[in-house]
């Protein structure tokens, strides 16, 4: 696992996500409305267990970079991911708890991931691969200056069916539109 610095902005602070966060995490894993769209990351939790094993597998996975998002570097109020898939490559997933969304936490978020993304680890691309139904999403990113460059049909085999991938993409030393 690679451990990651604490990223600030005004009113958030980025701290390593932590398999001790599970009982947090587990707020929005287990909250159906959340999960609705998040078809590749399974199903809505049901137990801590299961949260906490999810992080785990997330903390191990090859490049990942997991911070628990947080407004003074205590509770994750969720968490936000990148992870470098390949050289140069980072992808993002992200997820917050219901009663922390729609005050520009996110946003703010995938800002500070994508400057360090782009700064401190020397990625040219990040990209999200996102559900077409998954408006929150499309527009947490659309106001992050990332492009919507297309969509792959039946991306993802899922418990509810397959369903296909929009992709977003930023690219370093793009200009805003
Ligand atoms: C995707 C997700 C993280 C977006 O969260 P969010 O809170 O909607 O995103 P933002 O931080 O951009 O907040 C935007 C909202 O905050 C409001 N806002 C308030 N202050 C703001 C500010 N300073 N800057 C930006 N937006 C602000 C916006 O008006 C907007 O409100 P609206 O939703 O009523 O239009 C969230 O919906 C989520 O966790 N979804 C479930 C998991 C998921 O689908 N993840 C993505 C997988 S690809």
């Amino acid at each position: 696992m690679k451990k990651v610095p604490r990223l600030n902005a005004d009113g958030l602070v980025l701290r390593q996500l932590e398999p001790g966060d599970a009982p947090a995490m587990f707020i929005a894993h287990s909250d159906p409305l959340v999960k609705q769209h998040s078809h590749r990351s399974g199903d809505v939790h049901q137990d801590v267990a299961e949260t906490e094993a999810y992080i785990k597998t997330a903390l191990a996975r090859p490049g990942a970079h997991v911070w628990a998002v947080t407004e003074d570097g205590g509770e994750a109020l969720g968490r936000i991911a990148l992870y470098v898939i390949r050289e140069g490559v980072g992808e993002f997933g992200i997820i917050l708890r219901r009663d922390a969304q729609g005050r520009g936490i996110a946003s703010k978020a995938v800002a500070l991931v994508s400057e360090y993304g782009f700064e401190k680890l020397g990625l040219h691309r990040l990209m999200a691969d996102i559900d077409p139904e998954n408006g929150s999403s499309l527009t947490l990113f659309i106001r992050n200056d990332f492009h919507r460059e297309g969509v792959l049909k039946q991306n993802w085999k899922t418990h509810s069916g397959l369903r296909d991938s929009v992709i977003m993409a930023k690219l370093k030393g793009a200009k805003p539109d």
